[in-house]
């Protein structure tokens, strides 16, 4: 079956769209406003799109035409922090998702704890395994107060428990992280792991 984008209501298009891009990771994303207040929302229109900068990308819808509370304070401050969702904290992720008035801190809702960033004023999260520090490289205006937002990461924190310092190997399957799939309330777990090694040009050509 094809479909003409043109011919589709935007409705229909993201349902394709998310049921079709996946798993797609979390980006657990805390900022604060102009006052300080902490505000802490998942998005799965996230992912690492550069090393040189180190970028990351998150799309952030409009919310009944209105900008949302993540992409305000983005704009405003210039700063973000994403945080990584692991099985242990995805129930308390989508609590996060709940459309909280501005005024209402979503991890003390949710039962998360707030740790100070190193270089940026938003604080991550402690419970996440690991956390992204953001500054604002460029945002795009989409659609009708949509915005996608690239950060270049300033700092990183990584929990002690799965990292090796010295030789900076990141114990990644450990970590458990989940990813968003189709449909609602849908999450893929990263246990189901399997090994493809890169072949190089020489080896491909000395096959029989
Ligand atoms: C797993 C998950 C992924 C989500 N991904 C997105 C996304 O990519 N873009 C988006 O605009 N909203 C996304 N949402 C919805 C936002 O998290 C939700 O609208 C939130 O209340 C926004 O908070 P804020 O207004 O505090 O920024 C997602 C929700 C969940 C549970």
């Amino acid at each position: 079956m094809q479909f003409d984008f043109d011919k589709l209501a935007s409705r229909d298009r993201y349902k394709l769209l998310v049921s079709t891009v996946l798993p797609r990771p979390i980006g657990f994303t805390t900022t604060v406003d102009r006052d300080g207040v902490v505000n802490a929302a998942p998005f799965s229109f996230f992912n690492a799109l550069a090393e040189e900068p180190p970028l990351l990308v998150l799309g952030l819808q409009a919310a009944s035409g209105k900008a949302k509370d993540t992409a305000r304070n983005i704009t405003e401050t210039g700063e973000f922090v994403v945080n990584t969702v692991s099985e242990s904290i995805a129930e308390a992720m989508n609590i996060c998702a709940i459309d909280f008035p501005p005024e209402i801190d979503e991890l003390q809702q949710a039962g998360l704890t707030a740790a100070p960033s190193l270089k940026v004023r938003p604080p991550r999260v402690a419970e996440s395994p690991s956390s992204f520090e953001c500054k604002l490289w460029k945002s795009i205006e989409v659609g009708s107060a949509g915005l996608i937002v690239l950060g270049e990461v300033v700092a990183m924190h990584i929990a002690d428990e799965f990292v090796d310092a010295e030789k900076l190997h990141v114990a990644a399957e450990r970590m458990r992280l989940v990813g968003r799939m189709h449909g609602r309330g849908v999450y893929a777990r990263t246990s189901d792991l399997f090994e493809i090694h890169r072949v190089t040009y020489d080896a491909w050509k000395a096959k029989p």
